[in-house]
């Protein structure tokens, strides 16, 4: 319903703009349940896509020019297809742009086209809105050669873009859930074999999103950095098992025998990788077998890692971590996404939900001074053609 609405909207809006009748595409943003900071190290990730989604509007052109415009973000661009841009420009149009240029570098023969862009998935907030603008970019251009290509393959095209072309060294999750998202269901992911499964979140629960509204700067320069540490855990865990090529690949039992002869901060980084893939293995059977007291768990030890091992929460992530306890119909909790700001997703009864809402945030301001968003969400589908 809400989705032929925002494709009607768009589509008188193109019209108008363009000239011609357009097909639209939709992809959404995502909430990772848990699984932090595992991607980039072949681990395991449990996201759901949710309700905030990006639309792409397109029609071919009879030129070779590539026109990006969109109501709400700034600046019309016009391109040359044969003369894209090698790297950033630094506007939003990137992630357009680096999806065109993958794809053309992967032989796909784009024609000139007018693209008109509405996203709805809030920016900064680490649910993954440039994701969102990737995946139903990459549908919206391949249709103008009416394309298949299987959606897993589009969100590597939409990683590689983000990697090469934008310049940050993303892992492979928020592109994977935005393509392969299911209603109702969290999405567990292999990331070095990319094969996944399924896992029904329970009846009667609602994903509570919170937003603190920060957005440190620190934040890219840090995901690089938290990279190379774990690279660099590699590299020593190589010395005793020439066999591992990922952290994915160390076990407890050798973390624990070496653990102490590596420098202090690799250590606790590796650490918090290493136990995380096995907390997200055991919350995807513990969400299926529907033990929230033991989801719960995970998540609250997945926040306190990510605190205090891997160092990438904030003041603002701990006070809405702390504010949401003890709350009713509250089951668990923990930040989401990168870190540094951004949001938390919490799992809550749906009874409770807006209470919990407003009590989260007035609790939120009372520590913080700060005015947070809270969006009430449900596990929706992954990308689609809506025309
Ligand atoms: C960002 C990246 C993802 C992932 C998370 C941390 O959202 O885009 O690939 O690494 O951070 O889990």
């Amino acid at each position: 319903m809400k989705n032929d609405l925002e494709k009607a909207q768009l589509a008188v809006l193109f019209e108008k703009l363009f000239g011609s009748t357009p097909r639209v595409f939709r992809a959404p943003g995502r909430v990772n349940l848990i699984g932090e900071h595992t991607d980039y190290n072949d681990g395991f990730v449990l996201p759901a896509s949710v309700g905030f989604s990006t639309y792409v509007a397109i029609a071919p052109r009879s030129d070779r020019k590539l026109l990006i415009h969109s109501e709400e973000f700034p600046g019309k661009f016009e391109f040359e297809l044969d003369r894209l841009p090698e790297k950033r420009v630094g506007a939003w149009c990137d992630y357009v742009l680096g999806v065109a240029s993958v794809l053309r570098r992967r032989g796909h023969e784009l024609g000139g086209a007018n693209l008109l862009v509405h996203g709805e998935v809030p920016i900064g907030a680490g649910l993954s809105s440039s994701a969102a603008l990737e995946v139903s970019s990459a549908l919206a251009l391949l249709s103008l050669d009416e394309s298949h290509m299987p959606l897993p393959e589009v969100a590597q095209i939409c990683r590689e873009a983000e990697n090469l072309f934008v310049g940050a060294r993303v892992g492979i999750m928020d592109q994977f859930v935005s393509c392969m998202g299911r209603a109702g269901h969290g999405l567990l992911l292999d990331c070095r074999s990319l094969e996944f499964q399924f896992v029904p979140i329970p009846a009667g629960l609602v994903l509570v999103v919170c937003n603190t509204m920060v957005k440190h700067d620190l934040a890219t320069g840090a995901y690089n950095t938290r990279r190379e540490e774990c690279e660099a855990g590699v590299r020593a865990f190589c010395k005793w098992d020439p066999a591992i090529r990922a952290l994915r690949d160390v076990s407890v039992e050798m973390l624990e025998a070496h653990g102490d002869q590596l420098p202090a901060t690799i250590r606790k980084r590796c650490t918090h990788v290493i136990r995380e893939n096995l907390r997200t293995l055991d919350a995807a059977r513990a969400l299926a077998d529907g033990d929230l007291d033991r989801v719960g768990k995970l998540m609250h030890d997945s926040h306190e890692s990510l605190r205090d091992l891997y160092q990438v929460s904030c003041r603002e992530l701990d006070a809405m971590v702390e504010a949401a306890q003890g709350l009713p119909g509250f089951c668990g909790g923990r930040m989401t996404g990168g870190g540094f700001g951004g949001c938390t997703v919490n799992l809550v009864r749906a009874e409770n939900a807006e209470d919990f809402a407003k009590r989260v945030a007035e609790r939120y301001r009372h520590a913080t001074g700060i005015g947070a968003q809270v969006y009430l969400c449900a596990a929706e589908d992954g990308a689609q053609a809506l025309s």
